[in-house]
């Protein structure tokens, strides 16, 4: 049990990713706090933890909203007055359903396309692309990650023991046409602050 009663949070791990996070690290022995934006996906994954479900707890708050990133950290702080392991996993794709089906109706387009030689159906993503469409990926992978670190940190410097987590993306390194607000946002997880990089002297690592 390498997480015996590690007190981790796991932010988006009602589906994908972070679900399997979470799943790892409470059959690890880790006390699991799984956050999502929508309370059922949370409370699912923590049935599928079998018996290290009574453990964990579900929290629901958008990372992207500063007062309920506080009030889920008010919680934990109430609940257990530490947090060793903090998984900034949160995020999305697209923010609506038509702009996901017209992004994969031109990814079709295009493979076809490609097929016969002949490249005409272009992405166009950013001369398309909203302000609240811009602005919500954003808000969620970075303003979300900033906000659950800021919280987190004052916890995890009670004790000056702690990880962080930032996912990234291969997005970042390679690029992706069809995303480039996306591809910004996780390339900034590659460049996070020296505090967030390195083993800091006060014992914690990022
Ligand atoms: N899937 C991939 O191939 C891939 C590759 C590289 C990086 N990533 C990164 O990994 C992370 C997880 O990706 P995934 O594919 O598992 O995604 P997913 O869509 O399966 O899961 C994301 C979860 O985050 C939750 N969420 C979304 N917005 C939220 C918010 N504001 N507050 C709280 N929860 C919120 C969703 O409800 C969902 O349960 C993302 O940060 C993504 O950028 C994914």
């Amino acid at each position: 049990m390498k997480l015996e009663n590690r007190i981790a949070l796991v932010t988006g791990a009602g589906s994908g990713i972070g679900r399997a996070i979470a799943l790892l690290f409470a059959e690890h022995g880790a006390v699991v706090i799984v956050n999502d934006v929508n309370l059922d996906a949370a409370k699912k994954t923590i049935e599928e933890m079998g018996t290290a479900s009574s453990k964990a707890y579900a929290a629901r708050a958008d990372v992207s909203d500063s007062a309920q990133v506080k009030t889920m950290f008010f919680d934990i702080d109430a609940r257990y007055q530490r947090l060793d392991i903090l998984v900034n996993n949160a995020g999305i794709g697209e923010v609506s359903e038509n702009k996901r089906k017209e992004r994969n109706r031109k990814a079709e387009a295009r493979l076809s396309e490609m097929r016969t030689g002949s490249l005409q159906t272009h992405w166009d993503i950013t001369q398309e692309m909203s302000d609240e469409e811009w602005n919500r990926v954003l808000s969620v992978h970075l303003n979300g990650t900033f906000f659950c670190t800021r919280e987190a940190l004052k916890l995890v410097t009670r004790n000056n023991r702690g990880v962080i987590i930032n996912m990234s993306s291969l997005a970042a390194l390679a690029g992706i046409a069809s995303a480039p607000h996306y591809e910004l946002q996780r390339e900034a997880f590659c460049h996070s602050p020296g505090l967030l990089r390195k083993k800091s002297p006060r014992g914690m690592s990022a």
